[in-house]
């Protein structure tokens, strides 16, 4: 199915749009020079209705806050949305093009849609094939690598592709030292002798919010958390390891680079981890209740 044929209604620039509608001209300067920046974040039903989970934290953007956070709650309730995922996207208009062209007008949108378990069904429960991208991951040099720039992706889609057309699930991006970095939209976590390690964002990692989320909800969980360099062969011996991100939720990965990691399957500190991160999401742990924004 098409996505820009369907029903519904996509927040523009402080409208709500009818879904067909919610155009930009050809010559928009970030469809060109791929400056713009944007967010994935999901909403779930819970016990109290649709909730957005972490919306404050997933709406600093370069745009008023307070505007951006009303149009993720008003898309999920105008498509009438039990679940879902949201893309807001700042982008640069069509005024002028040249990377000089700095006096353009800024726009946003925020569109939602019902988008299952990103990577399938089955690998949240049997765990992914991931190989290793012989792209390099940008140094922090190269260009701004916490930002969800869409600039950025450019490697990311050379990477899945790449290793895709090998029949994996999966790329993982070394940094330009050598260490493992992440995936190609997730963040990445390795678990050793009941420790949970995941990289150190100097690598260039993006210090996503669900990875964040992980390290606070492991920690409550009384496991040790290392943020650190690590290498790809301590993957290899590792007893298990899962992918995170806001599509990816909490993916276990159960073979890479052609060797299957612990039993090969999702390893039981993973599916803790994995059953705590959905009741966070789905309202069922009262911790964690401040990380929930009703749509009401
Ligand atoms: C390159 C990359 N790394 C990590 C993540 C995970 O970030 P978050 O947990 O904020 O969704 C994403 C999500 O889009 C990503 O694109």
């Amino acid at each position: 199915m098409n996505l820009a044929d369907r029903d519904g209604f996509i927040w523009q620039d402080g409208q709500m749009v009818d879904w067909r509608e919610a155009k930009i001209h050809v010559l928009t300067h970030t469809l060109h020079y791929s400056m713009g920046v944007f967010e994935g974040v999901r909403a779930y039903e819970t016990p109290n209705g649709t909730a957005i989970f972490r919306l404050q934290d997933h709406t600093k953007l370069p745009f008023d806050q307070a505007t951006l956070e009303q149009a993720q709650i008003d898309v999920v309730r105008e498509n009438k949305l039990a679940s879902c995922y949201l893309r807001p996207i700042i982008f640069i208009g069509s005024e002028k093009l040249g990377i000089a062209a700095t006096d353009n007008t800024i726009h946003a949108t925020v569109a939602a849609w019902s988008w299952g378990a990103y990577l399938g069904d089955e690998a949240m429960a049997k765990g992914i094939r991931v190989k290793t991208s012989s792209f390099t991951h940008h140094h922090p040099n190269v260009t701004m690598c916490k930002a969800k720039a869409s600039g950025n992706y450019t490697l990311s889609i050379l990477a899945h592709q790449e290793v895709a057309h090998s029949g994996y699930d999966e790329a993982m991006l070394m940094d330009p030292q050598g260490y493992v970095c992440q995936g190609s939209g997730e963040n990445v976590f390795l678990v050793k002798d009941g420790v949970l390690h995941t990289p150190d964002i100097a690598g260039g990692a993006l210090d996503g919010i669900t990875r964040q989320t992980i390290i606070t909800i492991a920690k409550d969980m009384g496991i040790e958390v290392v943020e650190r360099r690590i290498t790809r062969d301590e993957f290899y011996i590792g007893d298990e390891a899962f992918f995170t991100g806001t599509a990816a939720e909490v993916t276990p990965i159960r073979e890479y680079d052609d060797r299957e990691i612990g039993s090969g399957a999702r390893g039981p500190i993973t599916e803790k981890i994995q059953k705590a991160f959905f009741d966070a999401v789905q309202g069922k742990d009262p911790k964690y209740a401040h990380w929930l924004t009703y749509v009401k």
